[in-house]
């Protein structure tokens, strides 16, 4: 995304601007963060807004001012005079995160995106009844972000790594499954084999624990293109040992990316029909019982997804769970490789992981802030130029090494609260390594069935 706004950007301050560059510098980052934070929509009208009024707008803004138009704040200090009148920035009345000039506020509502998405995602969840805003998330009590207090944090990771070492003795297993059926053709031609050879392994794992002969819906969560979904039917074509029937695939993002292989899927199998439907949605909001039940053809449900980030990871295993509350959902199991655990939510852990980790760990609120920090230094090792022995210098003491170690604990501690999860709520679970840290650095998946 921000190599279009670069040039978008570049364009529009290309008009004559009386401003040093300094603060044009401090107007532009400002400008970035409000991009991150209001998203696209808000960001092209803020873009119209700089071009129409550039000039006019630019020199009344303080010189040392942190903020873009769009997260101006209200009052006096921002307002301009035109046509004798004095207008201000208001806040949005459909999103109040941006400002508005107020003379251009009614203007402004009739393109505001956020009104647009606002009203479209409404009119979605009316026409769809497998989406129902927070379905796999429950009522949120507000978090506080209190500041990181470092010495804390440190004391907590020599803690946490001291109960990690008492409780688990050995690291995870490690089974990578060269699963040929479907991919041969991709594995020769392919140089970098990545990402086939993580799929092969997924697949076979799949196929081992009889996943692949037992299902009639297989879901993919957070599908991205769907090259994972892609291979599974490819597999289950020419897999001697499956047997032929006809396949729903059920295609599951947020997101929509560019050249999805839906259509290639439907086109490609040999043996029995496929059917494909992807629904775009937040897992958050999906019913998956009702999405199956609204298929052609209902059937026992298969799951699988291939780096499923940080919370989705959670919201997927609440949906599942939620699912299975409706008698006619018929859950099989689910494959899932997870990654980005630093981006995991304490909210929408599942209640029972949440136990796991204050019992074993004494990890509440406070605590998975600082867990979810150490995950992150699972994959950030040591870069070239840089020894194992370097960056001693951390807060916490530890050398590179070190806490690609505890980040390394971290993960773990993080997926077996969900495998702990799981089992309570009578399904098995089993963490395992499927290819090994050089194909990738993501490299533990879990396996859950419907014993
Ligand atoms: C790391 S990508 C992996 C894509 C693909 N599975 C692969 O292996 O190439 C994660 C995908 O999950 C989707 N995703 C993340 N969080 C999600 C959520 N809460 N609901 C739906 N999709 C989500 C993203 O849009 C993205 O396509
Ligand atoms: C509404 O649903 C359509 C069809 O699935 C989808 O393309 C669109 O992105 C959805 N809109 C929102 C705001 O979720
Ligand atoms: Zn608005």
């Amino acid at each position: 995304m921000l190599p279009i706004v670069q040039r978008r950007l570049q364009s529009t301050v290309a008009t004559p601007v009386k401003r040093s560059n300094t603060s044009l510098r401090g107007v532009l980052l400002g400008f970035f963060a409000g991009v991150s934070i209001t998203g696209f929509g808000a960001y092209y009208y803020l873009l119209d807004e700089y071009k129409s009024s550039s000039n006019a707008v630019v020199s009344d803004l303080r010189t040392d001012t942190q903020y873009c138009y769009n997260h101006l704040p209200q009052g006096e200090l921002f307002s301009k005079t035109k046509n004798g009148k004095t207008v201000t920035r208001v806040p949005c009345p459909l999103d109040p995160s941006h400002t508005v000039w107020s003379d251009k506020l009614g203007r402004h509502l009739k393109t505001c995106n956020t009104l647009r998405k606002k009203l479209e995602f409404e009119s979605n969840v009316s026409k769809f009844p497998w989406l129902v805003v927070d379905f796999n998330v429950q009522a949120e009590s507000a978090l506080e972000n209190s500041p990181l207090d470092y010495a804390e944090f440190a004391a907590f990771v020599r803690r946490f790594s001291d109960a990690f070492k008492q409780l688990y003795s050995a690291d995870l297993e490690m089974s990578q499954i060269d699963y040929k059926y479907g991919l041969e053709e991709r594995m020769n031609e392919l140089s970098n084999r990545k990402h086939v050879t993580q799929q092969a392994s997924l697949i076979g794992h799949m196929a081992h624990a009889n996943l692949l002969s037992d299902g009639a819906v297989y879901v993919e969560f957070g599908c991205g293109r769907g090259e994972f979904a892609r291979y599974l039917l490819r597999a289950l074509d020419t897999d001697p040992g499956m047997v032929a029937g006809d396949k729903q695939v059920l295609l599951i993002d947020r997101q929509s990316p560019r050249m999805k292989f839906d259509t290639k899927m439907k086109e490609e199998h040999a043996r029995g029909a496929v059917c494909v439907t992807r629904l775009k949605t937040d897992i958050k909001d999906l019913d998956l019982a009702t999405a199956v039940r609204s298929l052609e053809n209902p059937g026992k449900v298969v799951g699988f997804s291939k780096h499923l980030c940080g919370t989705a990871t959670d919201l997927t295993l609440r949906c599942l769970l939620n699912a299975q509350r409706d008698p006619e959902f018929q859950f099989s199991g689910f494959l899932v490789a997870m990654c980005c655990r630093h981006a995991c939510k304490y909210n929408w852990l599942l209640e029972e992981s949440r136990a796991y980790l204050k019992e074993n760990f004494g990890i509440g609120q406070q605590e998975f802030v600082y867990l979810s920090k150490m995950a992150c230094w699972a994959t950030s090792g040591v870069r070239p130029g840089m020894s194992e022995n370097d960056g001693a210098d951390h807060f916490t003491g530890l050398n590179l090494k070190q806490r690609t170690e505890i980040g390394l604990q971290a993960r773990r501690a993080i997926d077996e609260s969900r495998v702990y999860a799981m089992q309570q709520r009578g399904l098995s679970a089993k963490l395992f390594n499927y290819v090994s840290p050089d194909v990738s650095m993501e490299n533990s998946c879990m396996l859950i069935k419907n014993i």
